[in-house]
């Protein structure tokens, strides 16, 4: 009986001593808790439904793909923590014009219009647009023959921009890449228009089965790391640590983990 109280003391005392960190340790948490609140973050924002660029695990907890690898060592390579926040894609520069993003990457194409706006860091990749069609689709084999027809695209893209272009179209402006697809496979439009990397990215995932990209390329695009103009210093900060991954092979390893080849020159 003596002996189990005692053990069910020492127990307590054990315990007790874990809570309050043993005295001594409790300064050195506090001082961990300071270094954490001070650490400098990096609110990036971004629309996680584009793979192979960004999009989330199944689980819907971590955001994944080329720009989410990028922009995470990015955010290393400048020592801040990376905050990524998930919005629709024409609510993106909005949110860094009220101040409530630091940086953007999300496939974001470099054009003028943006760079009225936000400040845009050297480019990071090569992209451009292409068309999707339903693998029975006979009638559609260039830009041209979208003339009188039905296309979706992602609101707020260079491909909505692209496609009100073509004359006598029909376009869907839809929230997000996932949508144009859904959208062609229920038949409410004829073809779809997006980046090519998401398209075939799309098409692989899915087999095939139902649709297929055509091989034309619309535009040549360079996505670029778009940046707060209220923090002209970060333009450099961001640069110098694109320019440092280019050169200590960082970003040719997240190349070919995302493209499976060596990045182009
Ligand atoms: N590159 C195109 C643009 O800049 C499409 C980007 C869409 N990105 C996305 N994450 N949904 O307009």
């Amino acid at each position: 009986m003596k002996r189990a109280m005692l053990m069910c003391l020492a127990l307590v005392m054990a315990l007790s001593m874990l809570v309050t960190g043993c005295g001594g340790g409790s300064g050195e948490k506090k001082k961990d808790d300071a270094k954490a609140s001070t650490e400098k973050v990096l609110r990036i924002g971004t629309n996680a439904d584009f793979a192979p660029f960004e999009f989330q695990d199944v689980d819907g907890k971590n955001y994944e793909g080329f720009d989410m690898d990028l922009i995470r060592a990015v955010a290393k390579e400048m020592k801040y923590k990376a905050d990524i926040q998930n919005i629709n894609f024409d609510g993106l520069i909005p949110a860094m014009e009220s101040g409530n993003l630091d940086v953007i990457i999300s496939g974001m194409t470099i054009n003028d219009e943006r760079k009225q706006k936000v400040n845009f860091s050297d480019p990071y990749y090569k992209s451009g647009l292409t068309i999707v069609v339903k693998n029975d689709n006979k009638d559609i084999k260039t830009f041209k023959d979208l003339k009188g027809k039905r296309v979706a695209v992602q609101i707020g893209t260079t491909s909505a921009k692209e496609v009100k272009k073509i004359e006598g179209v029909e376009v869907k402006e839809l929230n997000s890449s996932a949508d144009t697809f859904m959208e062609l496979k229920a038949g409410g439009v004829d073809a779809v228009v997006n980046d090519k990397p998401v398209n075939d990215t799309y098409i692989k995932t899915t087999g095939g089965k139902e649709v297929r990209a055509l091989d034309e390329l619309l535009t040549s695009e360079d996505y670029g790391i778009a940046i707060s103009k209220k923090n002209p210093e970060m333009l450099k900060e961001v640069n110098a640590a694109l320019k440092k991954l280019h050169e200590n092979g960082e970003y040719d390893k997240i190349y070919k983990k995302w493209f499976g080849e060596q990045a182009k020159k």
